[in-house]
């Protein structure tokens, strides 16, 4: 089979979050399966497009409203990702270093979809699978059905993976013009309340639709930001697929951010080495249990009740823990933790920021991984922690549900709690404190346990594959 994912972000090449993480890697073991799977996704300016040979494959102009565009299609010379990566090109549109937040988002991920079937529209034959990830490429199973242009592209199936149902790529009707001409009997499957909302119109266009984690799929029937009913209506094509992960970038015996290697036989060792690096880098006491969050400073994420919860838990627990934090986002919840550590200097620390290493080093250093999420669709950071024994703490929803077991029930590795409060955080800060210190011997067993659960892709892209045959 030949699947072509489209998507926003893909690792290494540009990242955001763990959409990047996903489509960096999937491709790879569909590619390992024996199948053809290649990703094309805007060519921004980042370092990796910097510091890569590429090829143009194709090049042509298209029409987005007033205006034409002109795009290169440019494939990565070497393989270097071990399966076909193309870049799409489009001078006013993509040469800037961001992936998302400018004014003109809309225009650029329209832009891009266009380019994408205008590019496939001339191929000799057709792939058997478009795969697209989240609202930025939702227009497309739409357009491969109704756009005049793209029609004939019809006959290849489509796949929609929602990474985060929050955001729906909302377009206000009077920029309808920026779409190629469609049949217009067929503008309702663009609609919802009134504006164009590019993941509901992927929803039903799609032959399936997946997201993932199972907890999540059934979390959209309920709370979907607006398209609870439509979930409901379309409950027979959709499914939940888990995540995996990348066991080759994330593995602590390789990972080549870390200064000191190991694995589950090693395991305190190893950890023990990299938490006095990263202590005496955050000027942090290596020996009280170390609590890290790793992520976007949003609500979303629950960052917003860390400050008053890491505030809270240090005085409850009389300093017998440490915490830092590496975040961005929000620039109210960034001001917030950066102030508190003037109130905690020497137990609590934080790099306000995007840094791909020292994410790494803190999975290998950490004893804890805090995860307060209101919303999590599946999450990574908890299955990086259990792979490099980091314990995860996590609120009860959506993946975090699926891959951690809380340490009071059979087999269990993790803390969990149910809201994503303050007095909950403190209180799995206190079951933390607890076992670290008085429960040595089952810490140990738990990292190790942690440490053998199997979270590879295999797995997962197999079950991809079954959706896409069928
Ligand atoms: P989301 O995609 O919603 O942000 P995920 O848990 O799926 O959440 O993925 C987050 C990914 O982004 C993980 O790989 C995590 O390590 C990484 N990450 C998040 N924030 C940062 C940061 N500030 N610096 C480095 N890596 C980060
Ligand atoms: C989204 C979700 C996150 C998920 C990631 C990859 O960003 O917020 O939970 O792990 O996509 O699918």
């Amino acid at each position: 089979m030949e699947i072509i994912h489209l998507s926003a972000e893909c690792v290494p090449v540009a990242k955001a979050g763990g959409l990047g993480d996903v489509v960096g890697a999937l491709p790879k073991y569909q590619c390992k399966a024996g199948h053809i799977a290649k990703v094309v996704m805007p060519m921004y300016h980042t370092k990796f497009v910097g510091q890569h040979d590429f090829i143009n494959e194709h090049e042509a102009d298209f029409q987005m409203g007033d205006y034409r565009f002109h795009y290169r299609i440019m494939k990565e010379r070497y393989n270097t990702l071990g399966y076909d990566l193309y870049l799409v090109d489009i001078p006013g549109l993509f040469d800037r270093s961001e992936i998302y937040s400018y004014d003109d988002d809309t225009e650029r991920f329209v832009g891009f979809q266009i380019a994408v079937l205008d590019w496939i529209s001339q191929w000799q034959h057709h792939p058997d699978v478009i795969h697209c990830h989240d609202h930025h490429t939702g227009l497309i199973p739409f357009m491969m059905k109704y756009a005049y242009e793209f029609q004939h592209l019809e006959g290849i199936k489509t796949i929609l993976t929602i990474h985060n149902g929050l955001y729906q790529g909302w377009i206000p009707w009077k920029k309808a013009n920026l779409l190629p001409e469609y049949d217009t009997w067929k503008a309702g499957l663009l609609d919802w309340s009134g504006l164009i909302n590019p993941l509901a119109s992927a929803v039903r266009c799609a032959d399936v639709v997946t997201t993932v984690s199972r907890s999540y799929m059934q979390e959209l029937m309920q709370d979907a930001n607006g398209l609870e009913s439509l979930f409901q209506a379309n409950y027979q094509k959709c499914t939940g697929i888990l995540n995996g992960i990348d066991t080759e970038v994330w593995n602590p015996a390789r990972d080549k951010y870390l200064n000191h290697h190991y694995n589950d036989e090693n395991v305190s060792d190893g950890k023990w080495q990299n938490k006095q690096e990263l202590c005496s880098v955050f000027g942090l006491d290596p020996q009280k249990p170390l609590i890290v969050f790793i992520g976007r400073a949003v609500s979303e994420k629950g960052a917003d009740i860390l400050p008053e919860a890491i505030g809270r838990a240090l005085q409850e627990v009389r300093g017998a823990c440490n915490f830092l934090v590496l975040g961005s986002g929000d620039k109210g919840i960034e001001g917030q933790l950066e102030n508190l550590k003037q109130h905690f200097n020497g137990h609590y620390n934080c790099f306000i920021g995007y840094n791909e290493e020292l994410s790494h080093k803190m999975y290998a250093g950490a004893d804890f991984l805090l995860m307060p999420s209101r919303v999590e669709p599946c999450g990574l950071n908890q299955m990086y922690a259990l792979r490099y024994g980091t314990i995860p703490m996590v609120r009860s929803t959506g993946g975090l549900k699926d891959t951690v077991t809380d340490i009071g029930d059979e087999g269990g590795f993790g803390i969990r709690f149910l809201y994503p409060s303050v007095s909950d955080v403190v209180l799995s800060v206190h079951r933390a404190v607890k076992l670290y210190y008085d429960y040595h011997e089952l810490f140990h067993q738990i990292r190790q346990r942690m440490m053998a659960i199997d979270h590879s892709w295999e797995r997962s892209a197999e079950r991809y594959l079954q959706k896409c045959k069928m």
